[in-house]
């Protein structure tokens, strides 16, 4: 745990900045990250890592903002990209092309092109006809293209249904017991080398336990495919550590690490690399997203708190019923009644939190904790609302990372039709 967020003279402060004063500067709704709680973060995956055959790889789907990434890859992380867009972001964020893996279901020949000429370090290929499509493309540029398969090693991670990722009934991957022949036909094509083996089950996984499993499963396979005569320098374990939003206990990132490289070199496999794909448990708890009281509206079944952030800003309530804590940010001593916490926008799935105990009057800023991971990313602009700013804050000072969208700028590209 960390202490970027806490309680000064009665204030919320974002590290030594008071919440108060962000919202005054910046407006709300307002997406603040701390740097010191994105590096320790971190660091505590780059610590268990260090003097082992392991790396890092940021997945930038969960915060991609550049100076977030920025904050990484100052660190030496290396990043986990699904999209040329989210390639461009790490180059553009000063991450090195040689410490990006590819994932994603659904590359295409562009993005794959930009990828081969940027000099990834991997493709995770998700299937036969990925494969075929990644020869061609570098056999087009005359380059080898570096391959791992995503196998799905079919664990139950006992996470969300719509976050689980490596059972058998989903789209990711290639099923377990198609890998062998798989890696025998991607080591057969010309402009592909195999290098490695990757997968990922899931995310807010709480236990470590189904990790233990997948990664079995996974060398099981790495021996089959070796038997068949090729080489594989890298095991990716892919990314899904889970985080406390409300009183989940996941095991700190230090012992996850250890426990899972300690396993892998009891299985005799310490010789090879170990990739992980940390996006949640490196930037969720980084970020509250600030945002004010409009209304009071009770009401006979329920009371509702109407406030100036929706669910085009934090999708994950509305999405997947998750929780995310929310606090006054500078608290009353008065006896709360209990409210959901609900947005703007025109719909009933338009909220952010139910039945929370709050003591708050019209005005007063609430904080929504853990949205530093698949909070801004995941934003929108329904009801054409501006997307809100980011600030990152660092000791005393804090920085707009990405200003607050303006009405104008959401529609300046589009045209009405000719007379
Ligand atoms: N690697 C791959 C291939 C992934 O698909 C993901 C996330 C990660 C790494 C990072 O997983 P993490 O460490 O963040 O769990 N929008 C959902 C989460 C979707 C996760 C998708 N894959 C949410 O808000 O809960």
């Amino acid at each position: 745990a960390h202490s970027a967020f806490t309680y000064i003279d009665g204030v919320l402060h974002a590290e030594q900045v008071s919440a108060v004063s962000l919202a005054e500067e910046f407006g709300t709704p307002l997406y603040v990250y701390s740097r010191a709680a994105l590096t320790d973060a971190y660091e505590a995956y780059a610590r268990a890592c260090a003097g082992r055959r392991a790396s890092v790889h940021v997945a930038v789907k969960a915060n991609g903002n550049l100076a977030v990434l920025n904050v990484f890859a100052r660190l030496g992380a290396g990043f986990d990209i699904v999209s040329g867009g989210e390639l461009a972001r790490v180059l553009a964020a000063g991450g090195k092309a040689e410490n990006v893996v590819f994932s994603g279901v659904g590359k295409s020949a562009d993005e794959m092109r930009q990828a081969l000429e940027a000099g990834v370090k991997c493709f995770n290929v998700e299937s036969i006809a990925e494969l075929d499509r990644l020869d061609a493309v570098a056999g087009a540029l005359g380059k080898k293209a570096p391959v791992s398969l995503r196998v799905n090693p079919d664990v139950d991670p006992k996470t969300h249904p719509y976050i689980s990722t490596g059972l058998k009934a989903n789209k990711f991957g290639v099923a377990f017991d198609d890998a062998r022949d798989a890696y025998r036909r991607a080591a057969a094509m010309p402009h592909l080398e195999v290098v490695g083996i990757d997968c990922h089950i899931g995310s807010q996984i709480t236990e470590i336990a189904p990790y233990l499993d997948a990664v079995d499963r996974l060398l099981a396979l790495v021996e089959q495919i070796e038997a068949d005569g090729t080489r594989i320098h890298h095991v990716d374990v892919g990314g899904g550590l889970g985080i406390t939003y409300d009183d989940e206990t996941p095991p700190d990132t230090g012992l996850f690490v250890r426990t899972l490289l300690d396993h892998i070199d009891a299985r005799g496999h310490g010789h090879r690399s170990v990739f992980f794909e940390p996006g949640r448990s490196v930037t969720g708890n980084a970020g509250i997203l600030l945002t004010r009281v409009e209304f009071l509206k009770p009401g006979e079944e329920k009371n509702f708190a109407i406030v100036d952030a929706a669910m085009n800003d934090l999708a994950r309530p509305a999405m997947y019923q998750a929780f995310h804590a929310i606090d006054a940010v500078v608290p009353r001593n008065e006896a709360p009644s209990v409210y959901d916490v609900v947005g703007p926008v025109c719909e009933s799935g338009d909220w952010l939190g139910r039945e929370r105990a709050l003591a708050v009057r019209p005005g007063d800023l609430l904080a929504i904790r853990s949205a530093g991971a698949y909070g801004f990313v995941m934003s929108s602009n329904y009801n054409t609302r501006p997307r809100a700013a980011e600030v990152i804050v660092d000791g005393d000072k804090a920085y707009v990372a990405r200003p607050r969208e303006t009405v104008e700028s959401l529609f300046a590209t589009e045209t009405l039709l000719p007379d």
